[in-house]
């Protein structure tokens, strides 16, 4: 190589670095404030076992729009209510794509889903009623696979953080998620067909969700295929279950947590429905108190904390910041529900009675209690949440009185939380029912 060669190479390969390096400050300097990266793991070690309270910790530090470095992946965290209408509903097309986790892309299963595709027309599906679940015998195995792919998509997998390590799949989660989902796929497919088979030899139509997926594929073949019906059985299902459940479970420890809580709700349950009856879908509206108790557990104990993490497919703008392409989005609903400025100094305390003097619901135009998100990826699912959780938990306070299990003293109960997909809690809750 002579001298020339050498010395142009040499001036242009500096400049070109130097070119990178000023672009790339210069992207980061319109990034939100954050913690300084570490180099190779970013900010990973900040997220701690519970990531939802690490990173509203955080947001007091750095403000509501705060930005983070997972290994190489960018990360947007919302912790303010205005800002998050900005995001999910003035912004909502920017912020509408998903980030999808390497666990949920084992059997392709992102392909067809609604959690995880671009909005998409059989999203709208699940907004038709959908108050039959299923009566199968197969249920109990479907929800220990589903229990399975939730327990793996919610662990922190470093394949979402450095793609390059996407073949070597480290934690073995994708392949876990595998064979969780390919059991799930099984038992759909097998239902499907079951449901095909005696639709044509009894003609008959059933009132559930099934009929209504296998009708809309029929009319619409092209939209809606085989694929499609077993993805979205699966996230009815992942998205149905462990929501509802553990909004049931927290309800349960809070107000067994204050027994004085307990005693109103059954005296209007006496009052509007009548002592020891069942309780309908009808009555619930009519159930203002019980109502209260559902926004309080989720205000308080919003099962999916950070919404369905969200992804910018281009670098976009909001307010002075500019959140570059790729980019996690991460909306805390759980710190948006605990911010004192809005909830009052009492807002860490289950008080089912603030809603009384507070006109606000959940179902995503009030951007302070958002369990539901909003926007065009609000759940689907949450007018059948309304309706489920607070008949299953009027039931059991109408049929029932409850007293903790092991004589645990109600101001002794434990209410840590364990962080996942969904957030539980980290102590099952142990109750004993008598006799109303
Ligand atoms: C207490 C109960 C529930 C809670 C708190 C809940 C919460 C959520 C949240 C936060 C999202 C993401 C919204 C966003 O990104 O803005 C979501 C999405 C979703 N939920 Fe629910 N959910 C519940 C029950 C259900 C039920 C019963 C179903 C179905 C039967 C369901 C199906 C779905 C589906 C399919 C999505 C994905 C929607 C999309 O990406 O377009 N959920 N849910």
């Amino acid at each position: 190589m002579d001298c020339y060669t050498l010395v142009f190479g040499s001036i242009f390969t500096l400049s070109f670095l130097y070119i990178i390096a000023k672009l790339s400050s210069k992207s980061s300097e319109k990034l939100p404030p954050g913690p300084t990266p570490w180099p190779i793991i970013g900010n990973l070690h900040l997220l701690g076992a519970k990531s939802h309270a690490s990173l509203a910790n955080l947001a007091k530090r750095y403000g509501p729009i705060t930005s983070l470095k997972l290994g190489q992946t960018t990360a947007v965290v919302i912790s303010s209510s205005s800002i998050a209408k900005q995001v999910v509903q003035k912004q909502d097309l920017a912020f509408s794509s998903r980030f999808i986790l390497d666990a949920l892309q084992a059997q392709n299963h992102y392909q067809f889903s609604v959690a995880w595709l671009p909005v998409c027309p059989q999203c709208t599906l699940f907004s038709k009623d959908m108050d039959d679940p299923f009566s199968d015998s197969k249920v109990d195995e479907l929800k220990d696979a589903v229990s399975g792919i939730v327990d793996v998509a919610g662990k922190i997998n470093l394949v979402d953080y450095f793609p390059i390590l996407e073949k070597i799949d480290p934690q073995r989660i994708r392949y876990r998620a595998n064979i969780h989902l390919g059991k799930l796929f099984k038992l759909f497919g097998d239902l499907i067909n079951e449901r095909l088979e005696e639709k044509k030899r009894n003609h008959s139509e059933k009132n559930d969700i099934l009929e209504v997926f296998l009708n809309h594929s029929a009319e619409n073949p092209e939209e809606i295929n085989q694929n499609h019906l077993e993805s979205m059985l699966l996230d009815l299902f992942i998205g149905g279950i462990d929501t509802t459940t553990g909004t049931l479970e927290w309800a349960m420890a809070e107000i067994l947590g204050q027994p004085e809580i307990v005693k109103k709700a059954q005296a209007e349950l006496a009052e509007v429905v009548g002592k020891g009856k069942p309780i309908e879908e009808a009555d619930v509206s009519r159930l203002r108190y019980l109502q209260f108790i559902m926004k309080e557990t989720l205000r308080t104990h919003p099962p999916a904390p950070f919404l369905i993490p969200r992804r910018v497919d281009q670098d976009v703008e909001l307010y002075d910041y500019v959140i570059p392409k790729g980019s996690i989005i991460l909306v805390n609903a759980w710190a948006i529900g605990r911010d004192s400025s809005f909830w009052q100094e009492d807002s860490l305390l289950f008080k089912p009675e603030r809603f009384r003097s507070l006109e606000l619901d959940v179902q995503g135009k009030d951007f302070a209690l958002i369990p539901f998100g909003a926007g065009r990826r609000i759940c689907p699912g949450f007018p059948l949440a309304l309706k489920l959780v607070p008949v299953m938990l009027g039931s059991m306070l109408n049929s029932f009185n409850w007293k903790l299990d092991a004589d645990i003293e109600p101001k002794d109960l434990n209410m840590e939380e364990k962080f996942g997909a969904i957030v539980t809690k980290a102590h099952p809750l142990r109750a004993i029912p008598s006799p109303l």
